[in-house]
């Protein structure tokens, strides 16, 4: 499963890419508005840093002003994914884009069914919203395993991208789920490696060394 960063702050980026397991980065325009930033200069640095997909959404709720705000986001890198919402425009340019061989995530999947009509649309990827849906009642994670029966069962290509992911645990879950990708916060990109007893163990590891007096280089 790829991990993306779900952030448009570039020093966060910086911050986490020598771990080596950043992927890809997805912004939206919440993340945009957090950043203060102009959305193409952003969008150019954070794809000049990173080598994977980058997502940059359209704000236009028309088909054909989305068209054209994809068009100007897809220009400014090769590795740009035009992110597109769960609308009928939405799907509309998701089928220009996949036409012309541009990508494209189409974000705010909240149903089975409405994941359907992205895999239709020729979306690249799709993106269920686990936390937003855990905060409406419902669990969130079974949205992901639901979109992969219905994805393997038809042979769609579409690749599930779990995001607004809040905990480790969404994360595992989504990997469970089988999902293609997930994009987290970088609060919750780092809390993945963190284990108490993994701590402790070190620290024992370390002290015991210690009273040995030795040296390894
Ligand atoms: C990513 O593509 C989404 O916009 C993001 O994960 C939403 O997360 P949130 O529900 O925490 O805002």
């Amino acid at each position: 499963m790829k991990l993306f960063l779900d952030t448009a702050d570039v020093a966060v980026i910086k911050d986490m890419l020598p771990t080596g397991m950043v992927d890809g980065v997805t912004t939206n325009p919440s993340l945009i508005a957090k950043s203060g930033r102009n959305i193409a200069e952003v969008i150019a640095e954070i794809c000049a840093l990173v080598e994977g997909p980058i997502s940059a959404e359209a704000v236009a709720t028309d088909f054909e002003t989305m068209v054209k705000e994809g068009d100007k986001l897809a220009a400014i890198a090769p590795n740009v994914v035009v992110k597109l919402p769960l609308t009928w425009d939405g799907l509309r340019a998701a089928r220009a884009f996949a036409d012309k061989g541009v990508q494209t995530n189409v974000t705010l999947c909240f149903s089975a069914a409405q994941a359907l009509l992205a895999a239709k649309a020729g979306a690249t990827y799709v993106s269920p919203f686990v936390g937003r849906l855990d905060d409406h009642g419902a669990v969130g994670s079974e949205l992901l395993e639901e979109i992969r029966a219905l994805y393997d069962i038809h042979g769609f290509e579409t690749q599930i991208l779990a995001a607004s992911l809040r905990h480790p645990a969404h994360v595992t879950a989504a990997a469970l789920a089988g999902s293609d990708a997930a994009t987290l916060p970088a609060d919750t990109f780092k809390a993945l490696i963190k284990h108490p007893l993994t701590d402790r163990g070190l620290d024992a590891f370390l002290a015991d060394w210690g009273k040995t007096g030795q040296s390894i280089l």
